[in-house]
């Protein structure tokens, strides 16, 4: 008989917080596992008593107890839709006293409507930007994203209102400029001021035929955002190159810019206190205007303009990069490579190049090729 019935939203890594510890935890795959091979062992026998003239009465088979159940939100693929569409004759084959639920599709969650009162729901409570952050991007800024001193103004002022606690929907931030001058970087560290793993969706790296189930929600065993937004551990969403997906699927994300809900066929994410960035190669904002169209274009908080970055930015970027790779030179190794002849012998070639994106890269070869000459030359 069930006792207990927990529904929690959020996280797994806070949902396994919430978990017992003193009891044996059997997950629904687990029974899913368990009971398939029942269901055939109980056919094997039909058959063979059948054809043993069915002398054998059938036997009163036991319950199995479980004492705890779980399922985990990737879980729910593992069992049949079938089985998930009737959970409760499901795990009715056992003897289940308390079940935890993480992040229940909308229509099994749906089938405990009965017993309402006796089901326990926690929503994972997520940090947010506040004043302390906002001050702390304020002094860290200019050493992190180099060159992009105008972002940061714009950026602490749009900020604001969800760091004073002002705002009854997310944040949402359109960045556009070229590549590689700082626009996923910055999201990135907005991420790590809040705190938690940022939740970031590269939308380049969908074909459309596979954009559309994951937007809107397919069957139960496939990705879709929606059960993705659910599982995030972060109030910081980037959704890297918004500029490349069909318009066709812009009016996905009206409600979940204007409301913070995200809703498919079995899901239903809320994103509040929250900020969305959303990061684009555009030129400039009336290019993205153009291409995103007004009703999209108009649903950003602000627009954020990024510049290319000049000559003297790429070289405080490359002299920071020779730093951070020298520093993790061994003691031997720093003798042959120095910080400052590293510097000037790139400096030449970071022009030329592929802007930023090749630093890092010339860095780790050019400290290859030198520490190389001293060994061939001993
Ligand atoms: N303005 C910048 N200051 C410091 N590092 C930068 C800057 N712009 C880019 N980078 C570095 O270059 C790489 C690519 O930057 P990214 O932010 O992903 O570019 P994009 O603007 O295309 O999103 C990152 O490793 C990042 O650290
Ligand atoms: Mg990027």
């Amino acid at each position: 008989m069930l006792k207990k019935i927990v529904f929690f939203y959020g996280p797994k890594y806070n949902f396994k917080r919430h978990l017992p510890k003193s009891r044996a935890l059997t997950t629904i795959s687990e029974l899913a596992i368990y009971s398939d091979r029942k269901m055939r062992e109980h056919t094997f026998k039909i058959q063979s008593r059948r054809s043993s003239d069915g002398a054998a009465a059938e036997k009163q088979e036991e319950r199995l107890s479980v004492p705890c159940l779980v399922a985990y939100s990737e879980q729910y693929a593992s069992i049949s839709e079938s089985a998930l569409h009737s959970f409760l004759s499901f795990i009715d084959q056992f003897e289940v006293e308390s079940l935890y639920l993480q992040n229940p599709p909308a229509h099994l969650a749906e089938q405990f409507r009965n017993m309402h009162s006796r089901v326990r729901v926690i929503k994972y409570e997520y940090k947010t930007l506040d004043m302390e952050g906002l001050k702390r991007i304020n002094r860290e800024y200019p050493q992190v994203i180099i060159g992009q001193e105008e972002v940061k103004r714009r950026l602490l002022t749009a900020l604001y209102p969800l760091a004073a606690n002002k705002l009854a929907k997310p944040l949402v931030l359109l960045f556009y400029g070229p590549t590689g001058v700082g626009k996923s970087e910055t999201a990135r560290y907005i991420g790590d001021v809040v705190g938690q793993r940022l939740f970031r969706r590269q939308f380049s790296m969908f074909h459309s035929n596979e954009f559309a189930p994951y937007l809107f929600g397919g069957r139960h065993t496939g990705d879709s955002l929606a059960k993705d937004l659910m599982e995030r551990e972060s109030s910081v969403i980037l959704f890297d190159e918004f500029d490349k997906p069909n318009p066709l699927f812009h009016s996905a994300f009206y409600q979940l810019f204007d409301e913070g809900i995200y809703e498919d066929r079995n899901y239903r994410a809320e994103v509040k206190n929250a900020v969305i960035i959303c990061t684009t190669n555009y030129a400039s904002a009336n290019e993205a205007r153009e291409r995103l169209g007004a009703p999209l274009f108009a649903r950003f908080d602000a627009v954020i303009g990024f510049r290319p970055l000049d000559d003297g930015a790429l070289g405080d970027i490359l002299k920071r990069s020779c730093r951070e790779a020298v520093c993790k030179l061994s003691d031997w190794e720093r003798k042959i490579v120095s910080e400052e002849d590293l510097y000037r012998s790139l400096i030449p070639l970071l022009y030329g190049g592929d802007g930023v994106r090749g630093v890092k890269r010339l860095v780790r070869e050019k400290i290859s090729e030198t520490l190389l000459g001293d060994a061939l030359r001993r």
